[in-house]
């Protein structure tokens, strides 16, 4: 990629079609950077749209007070719209655009923040963002992974199946320590020994499709992982029978059952 024009030369794309994963070296400015880290930790400071359910730990239950291991808000962009006109968000959608082989008006945008807190941030477990997504439909889609400072294996850089996207459907599911007030999903359908690693620079990207194998270590640094997620996707098809996602349907239960004891 020319520096920063969000632009991917044909190699690139074969190479995402193939593995179903991309890096790309930088996708934002220092300057952007720096702006980006105050917004972030103003968030996880002040835990901005927790009482909306958009601040929640990922792999911590919803129950427990205390120290969060993975949190994560959702949809920054709405309380911060600053955020839709960085050049982040602007390379990021052109990078979309490119890959998805459809216009930005075609496709449903959305970003969330996820940090790992230096020493104690928990593992992001193997899973496919897909999972998470409405069974009535099947989806095309892609995240693109920015992280706000050098990431390491050690500190909780992307790790990838490559190919592992080419598949019929999404692997079975369950929620983290099995409790469906733990937003974060998880697999045993996988062997993490084809596994590859992608440390990055701040300000780097990796980019991954809705249907790949992904997992992030947990936190072994000094350092907090803070790491910027933009994802584009659209509906291909709606499903002649809905797909088979009972972990959905349990967390949405225990939430109503939680709100009504309360
Ligand atoms: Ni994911």
């Amino acid at each position: 990629m020319s520096e920063m024009t969000g632009e991917l030369d044909g190699g690139q794309v074969g190479f995402f079609e193939e593995n179903g994963y991309l890096t790309v070296p930088r996708i934002t400015t220092v300057e952007e950077l720096e702006g980006l880290r105050q917004i972030y930790d103003e968030i996880f400071t002040r835990r901005i749209g927790h009482d909306e359910d958009l601040y929640f730990d990922l792999a911590g239950s919803r129950d427990e007070e205390g120290k969060e291991v993975l949190p994560q808000m959702l949809a920054p962009e709405h309380k911060y719209p600053q955020l839709r006109g960085s050049v982040y968000w602007s390379n990021a959608m052109r990078i979309a655009e490119q890959l998805l082989g459809r216009s930005r008006e075609e496709l449903v945008i959305t970003s969330d923040m996820i940090l790992k807190p230096a020493r104690y941030g928990r593992e992001t477990p193997w899973h496919q963002d897909e999972a998470y997504w409405d069974p009535q439909y099947d989806f095309e889609g892609i995240s693109i992974w920015m992280p706000l400072e050098d990431a390491s294996v050690e500190s909780g850089c992307m790790q990838f199946v490559a190919g592992s996207h080419r598949v019929r459907d999404v692997a079975w599911h369950r929620h983290i320590d099995d409790d469906p007030l733990v937003h974060g999903l998880m697999t045993d359908d996988v062997q993490p020994d084809n596994a590859v690693a992608y440390p990055l620079p701040a300000g780097g990207a990796s980019i991954h499709h809705c249907r790949i194998l992904h997992y992030a270590g947990p936190n072994l640094t000094d350092t907090p992982r803070r790491a910027y997620i933009f994802r584009a996707l659209y509906q291909t098809r709606k499903r002649d029978v809905p797909a088979q996602r009972p972990w959905l349907d349990e967390e949405y239960e225990a939430l109503a059952r939680r709100a009504e004891e309360r």
